[in-house]
């Protein structure tokens, strides 16, 4: 076993230990991933400013989400097929955050499902919904995550039409995946997934498998998806499920100033600046460089949370400075399930928190509540 000190010794453990193809799934940006690389290199550009001879005793990273008490301002975002990654491995990552005090977020797009995740833990989660079509679908999935305690929603707004990535249909990745003869060599070495997979009963995509009319099994799934993203998605449909729902709302992918104002003024209690981590809109603009835009034009009506590109309690740093109240970790964390499970989401956080906490003394501040664009300095050309 590698000591593993940083974010990126996880993603190597990762990429040894996981299919090649569910691996790439998760390392892959759509078309050209220039958005997926400058939600990284973007991050790097900002320089923080060091300050010395200061008191940091008592330091404090707690801090808030939606009301609730965090260890750290970092939540797990929703990430699809997290169950591919390792065997339960919502579960896994839905207890590792439970553990660490940070919240878990369960995708529509799961392995698991809501029923087995809050079977299997002990606090509530938030659930993210995708809108599809069939509005029957939708309703349940709302029915279902009240039913199993969920204490937010998480709207997903950025992914009506599916952004293509290049190595997924190479790879041939579908539900169910193409077995040819590359991924069949590929499984063979990776003997611990494979145990692993063998000996979880689960019902793959079990949010939706058996739920959704037409999806009997998982034969039927990849070709249900691919239309049901609803199209016609617009500000009466949210507004149709955040009545529906009535319990806390976040709605997530927001990357524009014009319409955080709208998301601001439709009275959601949180937004997330995202561009779903490079992999829908490729061309767009990273999240960390449009989200101070967006704090400037409603920061003070609601709470904003950011994703995309975030590897180190450093970059959790950097955008709490340019305006964010809180953030998520996607990649981050799914480095730390396909090396090592749920030890290995611990470890993602601990990195994190650790980094974070001595990052924000050296920067002079002992309470990660102030953090803010006084502990930055920025290149004149990127606001
Ligand atoms: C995602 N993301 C995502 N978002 C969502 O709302 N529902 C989903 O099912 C998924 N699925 C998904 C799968 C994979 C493999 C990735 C990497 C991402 C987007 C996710 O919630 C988050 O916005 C990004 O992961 C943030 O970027 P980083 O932290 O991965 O760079």
């Amino acid at each position: 076993m590698p000591v593993i000190t940083c974010i990126d010794d996880l993603k190597a453990l990762h990429r040894r230990r996981a299919p090649r193809m569910f691996y790439d799934y998760a390392e892959s940006g759509s078309y050209t991933e220039q958005t997926f690389r400058e939600n990284t290199t973007d991050f790097a550009k900002i320089r923080l400013r060091q300050k010395v001879a200061v008191d940091l005793s008592g330091r404090n990273t707690a801090s808030t989400m939606l009301g609730e008490k965090v260890t750290m301002p970092v939540g797990l975002a929703p990430v699809g097929s997290t169950g591919m990654q390792c065997a339960d491995g919502e579960i896994k990552a839905a207890r590792a955050a439970q553990k660490f005090g940070v919240p878990f977020t369960l995708s529509t797009m799961s392995i698991c499902s809501i029923e087995d995740v809050a079977a299997n833990t002990d606090k509530p989660f938030w659930f993210q919904l995708y809108v599809m079509r069939d509005e029957d679908f939708v309703d349940g999935m709302i029915e279902r995550a009240k039913k199993a305690n969920c204490s937010a929603l998480v709207l997903t707004l950025d992914l009506q039409i599916l952004g293509q990535r290049h190595k997924d249909l190479k790879n041939g990745l579908s539900a169910p995946p193409k077995f040819t003869l590359p991924v069949i060599m590929d499984l063979a070495r990776r003997w611990q997934w494979c145990m692993g997979m063998a000996g979880t009963k689960r019902r793959t995509f079990g949010n939706i498998v058996g739920h959704a009319k037409g999806v009997g099994d998982l034969s039927s799934l990849s070709s249900w998806t691919a239309e049901q993203f609803d199209p016609k998605l617009d500000w009466s449909k949210i507004a149709r499920i955040r009545e529906q729902w009535g319990g806390k709302l976040i709605l997530k992918g927001i990357l524009d100033e014009e319409d955080a104002r709208i998301a601001a003024d439709f009275g959601a209690d949180a937004i997330v600046v995202s561009n779903h981590g490079g992999r829908q809109l490729d061309g767009a603009l990273s999240s960390i460089r449009m989200l101070p835009h967006i704090a400037k034009a409603v920061g003070d009506k609601i709470e904003i949370h950011m994703d995309s590109g975030i590897r180190s309690g450093q970059d959790v740093l950097k955008a709490l400075a340019l305006g964010a109240h809180s953030t998520y970790i996607g990649r981050a964390f799914i480095y730390g399930l396909g090396a090592m499970g749920e030890e290995g989401v611990t470890k993602a956080l601990e990195i994190i928190h650790k980094e974070l906490d001595t990052t924000m003394a050296l920067c002079g501040e002992r309470d990660v509540r102030e953090f803010g664009p006084h502990n930055l300095l920025l290149p004149k050309d990127f606001l």
